[in-house]
């Protein structure tokens, strides 16, 4: 078994964006990011923060607004179009969950695609799933950069990605149909989870449910990727994947912490310096 380590990955991958950064501000260009973080949830402040220090780390000008809870839609879309409008912002954030009052679609939907460095924008999911050049998701961009760097070929696998989440679970289903593995998709709904687990040679979790795959539900030399982040009953951060018993049965696995999660921001950051030098 093999440690899949996104944190190593990260730390390189945020050198040579750190890297490019400082030739093109010798052409005076400044990769800008601007993040929009509404409320007070306080999982969202603490990925906001790291999102900011990335940013500091790199190189990159960021700048946060912060809105309470109670602000109104029209204030959010006013301060979406003044960032569209802003030529020191490159790229755009809404930080995820907002309010329920705010309509979620509305809000990503504002934001210019060519600025919308999470790939939420309804235009950069339709050219993921006509696999164009776009804006891909952080996450399960940070994915596919991970099996990337340990030579792992997602062509002709039986995969199975687990949560359907426009965030996550949808995209990363289409980043890995791109390179032709053959994907089942789970949810909520899904009859029988196991028996689309234990078949699949590329196993990719994401739904926030601790423990949800255990040991009898993955296949024998089986690449396992845990992108769920929760909080156990000690305040340890896991993921989604009951790893102690899970890890022996797989050729890779990803640790949580220090798995996905790095890669999050690191793609967060390789999409910033992308739209800064509009390649899309
Ligand atoms: N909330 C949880 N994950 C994400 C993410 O990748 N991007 C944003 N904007 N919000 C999130």
């Amino acid at each position: 078994m093999q440690i899949l380590d996104g944190k190593a990955l990260s730390e390189k991958i945020t050198n040579q964006v750190s890297k490019e950064v400082k030739q093109l501000k010798e052409k005076s260009i400044t990769p800008g990011l601007a993040v929009m973080l509404v409320g007070n949830d306080p999982a969202s402040h603490a990925y906001v923060s790291m999102k900011a220090k990335a940013c500091k780390k790199t190189g990159i000008y960021s700048i946060v607004h912060e809105m309470p809870e109670d602000i109104s839609q029209e204030k959010i879309l006013e301060t979406i179009s003044m960032m569209n409008k802003n030529p020191n912002i490159n790229g755009i954030l809404v930080q995820l969950p907002l309010p329920s009052h705010i309509d979620e679609e509305a809000v990503l939907g504002a934001i210019d695609p060519v600025k919308d460095v999470d790939g939420f924008h309804p235009c950069n999911v339709g050219k993921l799933v006509l696999g164009m050049d776009c804006f891909a998701p952080c996450t399960p961009l940070g994915v596919m950069k991970l099996l990337q760097e340990y030579q792992i070929d997602p062509k002709g696998l039986d995969a199975c990605v687990v949560g359907a989440s426009n965030i996550v679970g949808k995209p990363m289903m289409n980043l890995i149909l791109n390179q032709f593995a053959t994907v089942d998709i789970c949810h909520i709904h899904t009859k029988d989870l196991k028996a689309h687990t234990s078949r699949a040679d590329l196993l990719i979790v994401g739904v926030g449910k601790i423990n949800l795959i255990t040991a009898d539900m993955v296949k024998d030399g089986a690449i396992v990727i845990d992108i769920g982040i929760n909080r156990n009953s000690e305040g340890k951060l896991v993921g989604d994947v009951d790893f102690e018993h899970v890890k022996d049965k797989c050729s890779f696995i990803t640790p949580v912490p220090g798995g996905v999660g790095p890669m999050t921001i690191a793609m967060l950051m390789q999409n910033t310096l992308k739209a800064a030098r509009e390649e899309v």
